[in-house]
């Protein structure tokens, strides 16, 4: 239901869902779009990981739209314009813009969600490929709000790389996804760790960068990085025992989640089948997650007051 009378505390925020492959970043990515829609936010969910297949289906759309980085030019390996944020830290040209600026071919759009997709680099031939420039756009890419109320989500690519070489300092929010295994718990502490470093202004490292003017523009996002902190969520929790276990290793880390996916298998049948994704018990633990974010931001606000 829209309600965008009340005051949003998400508007323009960049959320970012991140963790280990398999652990549920795109699951929760989908619930938790329907559940910031269902909380009268226009949401624009971020297509970040080159290997995701399904996400437009998932969410009930008949396509997915085309990707970004053609939208961009292409990658620099193709000619193309988009370079990679390791060897180049200068923003993307034109990266923040309002959707109505975007030809209709770079998104789909309904019932106030839109999915935009980053890159797929399957289909850009021998040598061709690399994630850098998708995660160029992950860090860089932000719809504009327009009397909107829109808040960003980026569905990141399996793993830790996108948040050490900085593609999460345009973040307000990391949330990571922590399913049942010992890598995904390390994979959380690792990210919060990651995010005091930055918030402790830590510099980046930039050896591998030739001009001073590199290294300062370089030190410059880590310095400047927006994000607030590191939320966890729970997901493919089977039982209660694996819950408390989850909640306790993680809380013996100073994270506490907030929320608990239970597993589903009418979830993963639909990701399987490329229907739109349904769980009741799961939409609601979304709803609880989507306004603790609200709570969190709200919270971070009355801080700088
Ligand atoms: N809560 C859940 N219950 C049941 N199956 C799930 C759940 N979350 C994820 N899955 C299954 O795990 C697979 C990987 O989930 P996905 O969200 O694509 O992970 P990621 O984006 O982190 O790679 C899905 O295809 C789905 O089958
Ligand atoms: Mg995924």
């Amino acid at each position: 239901m829209l309600n965008t009378g009340e005051e949003k505390p998400l508007i323009g925020k960049r959320i970012g869902i991140l963790g280990k492959g398999g652990s549920g970043k795109s699951t929760v990515a989908v619930l938790l779009t329907k559940a910031l829609r269902d909380l009268g936010y226009h949401v624009c969910l971020l297509d970040a990981d080159s290997t995701n297949v399904g996400l437009a289906r998932a969410l009930g759309f008949e396509q997915s739209p085309k990707t970004l980085l053609e939208y961009f030019g292409g990658m620099v390996f193709s000619g193309g314009s988009v370079t990679c944020p390791v060897d180049d830290p200068t923003p993307l040209p034109g990266a923040d813009i309002y959707l109505d600026k975007i030809p209709p071919q770079f998104f789909v759009k309904k019932d106030e969600i839109t999915l935009l997709t980053a890159g797929k680099i399957g289909e850009l031939g021998p040598g061709a490929g690399c994630d850098g420039p998708v995660a160029k756009i992950a860090r860089d890419f932000q719809i504009l709000n327009e009397g909107e109320p829109v808040v960003t989500l980026v569905d990141f690519k399996a793993g830790f790389e996108d948040t050490a070489r900085g593609a999460i300092t345009n973040l307000d929010w990391a949330i990571v996804v922590v399913d049942p295994t010992l890598a995904a718990i390390q994979m959380a502490s690792d990210m919060c760790d990651m995010v005091a470093r930055l918030k402790a202004m830590e510099l980046p490292a930039t050896m591998h960068l030739e001009s001073p003017e590199l290294v300062a523009l370089a030190n410059r996002i880590f310095i400047e990085a927006r994000i607030n902190g590191v939320l966890s969520v729970l997901n493919k929790v089977q039982n209660i025992e694996i819950e408390n276990y989850l909640r306790k290793e993680l809380s013996a880390r100073s994270i506490e989640p907030i929320g608990a996916i239970y597993e589903d298998p009418s979830m993963s049948i639909t990701w399987l089948k490329g229907e739109p994704l349904a769980g009741r018990e799961a939409e609601q633990e979304a709803q609880k997650i989507a306004k603790a974010l609200e709570t969190s931001e709200a919270l971070v606000n009355e801080v700088e007051v």
